[in-house]
């Protein structure tokens, strides 16, 4: 077997995770961008693998057994690797010659499962996008009654281990437990995403591709699924039953560190999919201002005896620069994901300075106001001043700083 220099590996596309729109007649797609591949296939199946030299092979014979029966011709293989120290992508590769449908790809800037599976998916041709782990530990059979599940009209097709049919072979107690409370916790934080499927957890399923074309895809950790549910224009949903099966070899991936972002995962979807998830995340990083703001107030009055105002002004700065460093990489990182470079950011900066600094002259004005004509207790006046203020730059921030400019 020797690499096929006419079919080489595929080159893992870069910035943000959006998957593009469905296919359109070919004769409106003159300026198609590479993304938009030339040939489309039914089915695109991305296998995520790291350290499967052991799997891999096994794994795409079975799948090419079964789809050259159901789909001849009609689908695509998509293995990306993470750069395995094991060589899994070049062992895949080495197997592109003898597998038409297969294409490899190797990742060596990003890691992680979810994105993964999110950029192979952005180099699929196909009206349906899936994932299957690369471990055999999801049975291939269960494939091709999930592809008739979306032949049916399934916008998603998941694989269970909890309806009819599913299972898991010898799990432990703990292991059971552990698995049930993420789905519990899951439920609490996101009953309408969590609650729509049996399985959650599952990495096994299929999904039509216009049911999550344009949208930016934000996962952290394992749990693809989630992020597909929660962002994915999602109608009808069906599951399959199948039996989680023990890995033979190699091993698993999964450490404490998957249930710590498995709970970072749902935060992060509860608050951008939450109409007002913006502003509450604009007002806790407010009230992070707040306390660098009071604070260095309480020092400079306090501790350097500075006057009112000039200790308003320097303990306000502060707090939006603080503010900035923590909106630009939370409060709006999916804007600011689309805005990359220094001289962008540079802008943002800018822009929210100056308008900070509106609200600041606001903010003294205000405190000015209510200390020295009304009277007020001086820290009640600027808590006054930072409501009123708070307001103001979410909504001039929003509508200025963190929007999308250069359009590409
Ligand atoms: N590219 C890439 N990058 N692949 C990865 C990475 C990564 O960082 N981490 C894991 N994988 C691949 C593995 O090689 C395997 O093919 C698949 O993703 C699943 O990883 P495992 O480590 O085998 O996970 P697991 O078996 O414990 O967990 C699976 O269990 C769920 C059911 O509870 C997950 O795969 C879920 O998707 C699955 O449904
Ligand atoms: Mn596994």
């Amino acid at each position: 077997m020797s690499t096929d220099p006419s079919r080489p590996l595929l080159a893992p596309p870069s910035g943000s995770l959006t998957i593009s729109e469905p296919k359109v007649d070919p004769a409106l797609q003159l300026d198609a961008p590479e993304a938009s591949p030339s040939s489309s296939v039914y089915l695109s199946l991305v296998i995520p693998t790291f350290n499967e030299s052991e799997n891999i092979e096994a794994m795409i014979e079975l799948l090419s057994k079964l789809l050259d029966q159901a789909l001849p011709g009609n689908y695509e293989l998509i293995v990306v690797d993470d750069d395995s120290p094991d060589y899994t992508w070049k062992i895949a590769q080495e197997m592109v010659s003898q597998y038409p449908q297969l294409r490899v790809m190797r990742r060596q800037q990003e890691r992680g499962l979810s994105t993964a599976v999110i950029r192979g998916w952005q180099v699929a041709r196909g009206e349906v996008l899936g994932v299957i782990d690369g471990d055999l530990q999801h049975p291939p059979e269960v494939l091709l009654q999930l592809v008739a599940e979306t032949q049916q009209g399934a916008d998603l097709a998941t694989a269970s281990r909890h309806v009819e049919g599913g299972g898991v072979s010898s799990w432990s107690v703990v292991r059971r437990f552990l698995s049930r409370g993420a789905q519990l916790i899951g439920l609490i934080i996101l009953p309408g995403v969590i609650g729509r499927v049996s399985d959650p957890m599952s990495g096994y399923f299929l999904v039509r591709r216009s049911a999550i074309a344009g949208k930016t895809l934000s996962p952290v950790g394992y749990k693809i699924l989630i992020e597909v549910l929660g962002r994915g224009n999602i109608g009808r949903v069906a599951e399959v039953g199948y039996v989680f099966q023990e890995r033979q070899s190699g091993e698993s991936k999964v450490t404490w560190k998957q249930y710590v972002e498995y709970l970072r995962h749902l935060v992060r979807l509860r608050l951008a999919l939450s109409p007002f998830g913006r502003f509450i995340r604009f007002g806790f990083v407010g009230l992070t201002g707040l306390f660098v703001d009071m604070s260095v107030f309480y020092l400079l009055r306090e501790g350097l005896q500075l006057g009112l105002t000039r200790s308003n002004i320097i303990s306000v700065e502060l707090a939006i620069l603080n503010n900035f460093l923590w909106n630009d990489a939370w409060t709006f990182s999916d804007i600011s994901s689309r805005q990359q470079g220094w001289r962008q950011r540079a802008k943002r900066l800018l822009k929210f300075n100056v308008i900070c600094l509106m609200g600041l002259i606001l903010n003294t004005l205000i405190v000015n106001f209510l200390f020295n004509a009304l009277g007020m207790n001086q820290y009640v006046a600027k808590l006054i001043a930072i409501a009123v203020v708070l307001f103001w730059n979410f909504w001039i921030n929003l509508k200025l700083s963190w929007r999308v400019t250069e359009v590409k």
